[in-house]
């Protein structure tokens, strides 16, 4: 027992680093131009950024229904819309008019440059 405990104490959790500084630097403000979606990489997971006037919004790029990349998609009236079979996506909540839900994730805006965070609380 002594043993495991001695071993787990020096495993380190895949996020230890990251827990640390969780907003990551996604890129420069005007590298979104408004109403725009572009696909990041935040700690090793695919998410869709989307600017809205001067707000920045990520969610889970990965669309439930079939796996549609969100990043690709049309963003309209506060939404995203999957490419492939148009289910949209409240990009502040996450939630679709279908019942369906996406995750969320902290966004901010310091020193020009767009960060993102850990999952939102919606
Ligand atoms: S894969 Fe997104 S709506 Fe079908």
């Amino acid at each position: 027992m002594l043993l495991l405990l001695a071993y787990t104490s020096t495993m380190s959790h895949p996020f230890a680093e990251a827990s640390s500084a969780p907003f990551v630097s996604v890129g420069r403000i005007d590298d979104w131009a408004p109403g725009q979606a572009r696909e990041v990489k935040v700690h090793k997971k695919p998410m869709t950024v989307v600017r809205i006037a001067d707000a920045f919004f990520a969610v889970n790029s990965i669309c439930p229904h079939m796996g549609g990349p969100l990043s690709c998609g049309a963003v309209r009236d506060g939404h995203v819309t999957c490419p492939w079979h148009d289910w949209a996506f409240d990009v502040k909540t996450g939630k679709s008019p279908n019942g369906h839900q996406i995750t969320c994730y902290e966004t901010k805006v310091e020193d020009g440059q767009v960060w993102v965070g850990w999952v939102k609380q919606v």
